[in-house]
């Protein structure tokens, strides 16, 4: 039986603690560091209202069904996913999708840890007074030397992996619970802070128009893919991390409650970031799709002439480092948690995730200074020119995030009693529901398949 094993299993102590700990994991640098330059590269408001879109009718319906199936199956995501479908009368080759996403995630933490390295520089930089020295050019000089730096880039993503490892290692009460019931929130009030000093004192019409008033002649294949990508990259969807969550929530706890609470919180908090980024951008003549650097030169700008700014600026990329060590918790834990299955122990199998995305993490670190001029894959048409960096950031949003999105909307919309599905959630039918089972049937299905479609040719 699916519930057989669920006593065994670790839980969260309330449902409170899960939505800190689901919030913690959607809101990261999806949201404030990725949201923004991928809204900036792709043109601004077309981007954001297909992200918007794909949010609420696929992303959103793909949360709620992971964490039906993670607590049903009260295991890690390769162990949930055979259970339930030999329970079903399925083939336990289930499991390999769940084996397939664990890897995912790690490929996830590759490239997250080099990121959120960067916001520890700064962290540094930020508590010797640096930020008050910023000017325009100044700022995209600090970030230029960091990238150009491989010891510094090693040395932060490496206390990162560190720091990841240490939580997950310690557990699920004594590590996770404890570090996201307090910052997750203190980065959504210094996000405030910011949003109103920079309406303030930057451009906020060009802002608000540029993010707000979409323009869809400047919709194209390619855009919409990346926006509904984002869409799962920020709920942390598709490669079975919201699933561990759900393994470890109480089972009395509404599942629509829970989840909408989160997505409410992370999509506020990827608005908030646009409406604290643009109007510096546009103030100070920087490109609005200047990549994966916008944030952290146009931040330290407004930091600068701010009162207060060294302060404020520290604590604001020490919130973002802990909203992004609360994220990448999720990447361990699935691996953990399926290692401990197999009778290895919790500390041991963390150190084995840590150390394969530390490799991963090179590809990553290289790819911002000596493989910067260096495509893998540039001999394919549309890939010309990626870096290692390029191709596992656009690889999972385009591909990897919405082919495991398929799997779980046919696992939950299909392979699962229906019957058994509604018990999970706690509904005996109703609109709600109605809509979700037609997201996972139908819209995710076709909309997915209609986007690789069109990319592809
Ligand atoms: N949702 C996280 C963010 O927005 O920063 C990124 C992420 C974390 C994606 C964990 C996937 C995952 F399993
Ligand atoms: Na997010």
């Amino acid at each position: 039986m699916a519930h057989a094993a669920s006593s065994k299993s670790p839980q969260f102590s309330s449902r409170f603690a899960f939505i800190f700990a689901a919030v913690g994991a959607a809101v990261g640098l999806g949201n404030v560091w990725k949201f923004p330059y991928a809204a900036g590269e792709n043109g601004g408001a077309a981007f954001v209202a297909v992200y918007l879109i794909g949010l609420v009718l696929v992303a959103a319906p793909i949360f709620v069904a992971e964490v039906v199936i993670g607590r049903r199956g009260a295991a890690s995501p390769p162990e949930a996913l055979r259970r339930q479908a030999v329970e079903h009368g399925k083939s336990k080759g289930w499991r390999i999708p769940g084996l397939f996403g664990l890897l995912a995630g790690l490929f996830v933490m590759s490239f997250y840890s080099v990121i959120a390295g960067w916001t520890l520089d700064y962290i540094s930089f930020g508590a010797r007074g640096m930020f008050s020295s910023f000017t325009a050019e100044t700022a995209s000089q600090h970030f230029d030397d960091l990238k150009a730096s491989v010891p510094r880039l090693l040395f932060w993503q490496g206390l990162f992996i560190l720091a990841t490892l240490g939580i997950v290692a310690m557990g699920v009460k004594k590590g996770i619970e404890r570090a996201v019931t307090v910052m997750t929130p203190a980065l959504g009030v210094l996000l405030i802070l910011l949003v109103i000093y920079a309406l303030a004192t930057g451009d906020a019409g060009r802002a608000i128009e540029y993010l707000f008033r979409p323009d869809f002649s400047k919709l194209t294949p390619d855009m919409a893919l990346a926006a509904v990508g984002q869409a799962f990259f920020t709920l942390s969807v598709g490669i079975g991390g919201v699933m561990m969550y759900g393994a470890y929530l109480p089972k009395g706890a509404s599942i629509f409650r829970a989840s909408g609470m989160v997505v409410a919180a992370d999509t506020a908090v990827a608005l908030l970031a646009g409406l604290a980024v643009f109007p510096i951008v546009f103030a100070n003549g920087l490109d609005p799709s200047g990549g994966p650097g916008l944030v952290f030169v146009t931040l330290p700008l407004a930091f600068s002439t701010m009162p207060g700014g060294d302060i404020l600026g520290t604590l604001f990329f020490f919130f973002l480092f802990i909203a992004a060590l609360t994220s990448a918790i999720a990447l361990y834990e699935p691996v953990a948690a399926w290692l401990a299955e197999r009778g290895i122990s919790r500390i041991k199998g963390t150190v084995i995730a840590a150390f394969g995305s530390w490799l991963l993490g090179l590809l990553n670190i290289f790819s911002f200074n000596l493989w910067k001029d260096f495509s893998p894959l540039g001999f394919l048409p549309g890939l010309e020119g990626m870096t290692f960096f390029g191709l596992i950031t656009n690889g999972l949003d385009k591909l990897i995030l919405p082919i495991g999105a398929l799997i779980i909307s046919w696992f939950a919309g299909r392979l699962l009693a229906r019957k058994a599905v509604m018990a999970e959630l706690g509904v005996e039918g109703g609109l709600l529901f109605r809509f979700w089972i037609f997201s996972l049937r139908w819209i995710t299905p076709v909309a997915v398949a209609i986007l690789f479609l069109v990319n592809l040719i």
